[in-house]
């Protein structure tokens, strides 16, 4: 059996980017029986100035959704990650062994410094100290893999070389864990829909590149028939020479478990107008359900789905912060 840990972050709603690339493999892997430790990681989502009523709603609507995408809480390890204090204390002793330089050299900190009116840099400190909570988030479990998209894989190849630090630096002993991410024609990076040289994400101006899971389903068929495509008419993957249809030949492949051969067979005398109404239809079809899950689940089952394994994880998360207490020195006569 494996341990695997995945999370998302508590800003916007969430896309079938994160739905591909995260939820649907932590699906598969639930099926497996793995032991999957899944959270909201809310206090990754304070990192940028937002409203305490809205991280409050995002992280219900994210457990929501994981419930409604067929999460089992019965199976699955389901927590937020402000609730399991260890996080933050585990993230402070990290923060010891990492240096700035190298947390300047991470590309989300680079994407997000944002510009003011005289050209300065604004950086929130949380913009360059989250991937230190991200690793965290994730030695705290000792897990064999993490499940996530390919943006965060420089987060992972951080987290592998601090697991390294603490059990070369500490005597401790760590398992060095792998990023496990779908393939790229499997959806490791779905792109923005009009304008598919950038990743689709949560927080884009133009509304028209994302379909949010809770999209009206007028909208995601009106997002789909304005994406981005060429003017060859020809339904052949190719993401260099043909950037928009191979991502829709992605997403259409996640949501029908069709390989990219089988698709370019069945379309191979098609166009992209009945392509793309088979695309919505697909998607359509299982965003309905997850919609459907999604209005019955109430705040109760919330907190049901969240007490049910809470115990068990502060326990492993208290497990794995005492030993690096203990082996980094510190006085331990409380516990
Ligand atoms: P977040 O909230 O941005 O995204 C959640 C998950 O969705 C993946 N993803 C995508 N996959 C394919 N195509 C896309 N366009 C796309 N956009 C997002 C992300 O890679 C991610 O797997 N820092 C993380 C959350 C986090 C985390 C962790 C994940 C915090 N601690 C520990 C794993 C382990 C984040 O902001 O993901």
């Amino acid at each position: 059996m494996k341990r695997i840990v995945s999370g998302i972050t508590a800003t916007g709603n969430l896309h079938i980017g994160n739905y591909i690339g995260a939820i649907q493999y932590l699906l598969k892997e639930q099926d497996k029986n793995n032991e999957l430790f899944v959270f909201v990681a809310d206090l990754h989502g304070l990192t940028i100035p937002i409203d305490p009523k809205l991280i409050n709603q995002n992280t219900k609507e994210i457990i929501k959704l994981y419930l409604a995408c067929g999460l089992d809480p019965k199976k699955v390890k389901l927590f937020v990650q402000s609730e399991i204090k260890e996080h933050t204390e585990l993230f402070y002793l990290l923060s010891t062994l990492t240096n700035i330089g190298q947390l300047e050299r991470m590309t989300q900190y680079k994407d997000k410094m944002i510009k003011q009116k005289n050209k300065t840099n604004v950086i929130p400190t949380g913009i360059l100290i989250y991937p230190i909570l991200m690793v965290a988030d994730i030695l705290l479990y000792n897990p064999d893999s993490v499940i996530v998209g390919q943006d965060q894989k420089q987060h992972i190849e951080l987290t592998k070389l601090l697991a390294q630090k603490l059990n070369n630096n500490y005597d401790l002993k760590f398992k060095i864990p792998e990023a496990q991410i779908v393939k790229k024609e499997g959806g490791s990076k779905i792109m923005a829909l009009r304008n598919p040289e950038g990743k689709m994400s949560k927080s884009d101006n133009e509304k028209n590149n994302t379909i949010f899971l809770l999209d009206s389903l007028e909208d995601i068929n009106k997002k789909i028939t304005t994406a981005l495509t060429d003017s060859e008419n020809k339904i052949k993957y190719d993401p260099i020479k043909k950037p928009g249809i191979s991502n829709l030949i992605t997403i259409y492949s996640a949501f029908s478990n069709l390989s990219i051969k089988e698709i370019e067979d069945k379309f191979k005398d098609s166009n992209y107008k009945n392509f793309k109404e088979e695309i919505s239809n697909v998607i359509i079809n299982r965003l309905k359900i997850i919609q459907s899950n999604f209005s019955k689940l109430t705040d109760k089952d919330i907190k049901e789905a969240l007490k049910l394994n809470r115990d068990e994880i502060k326990k492993i998360a208290a497990n794995s912060v005492n030993k690096v207490k203990k082996n980094m020195g510190l006085l331990n006569y409380v516990n």
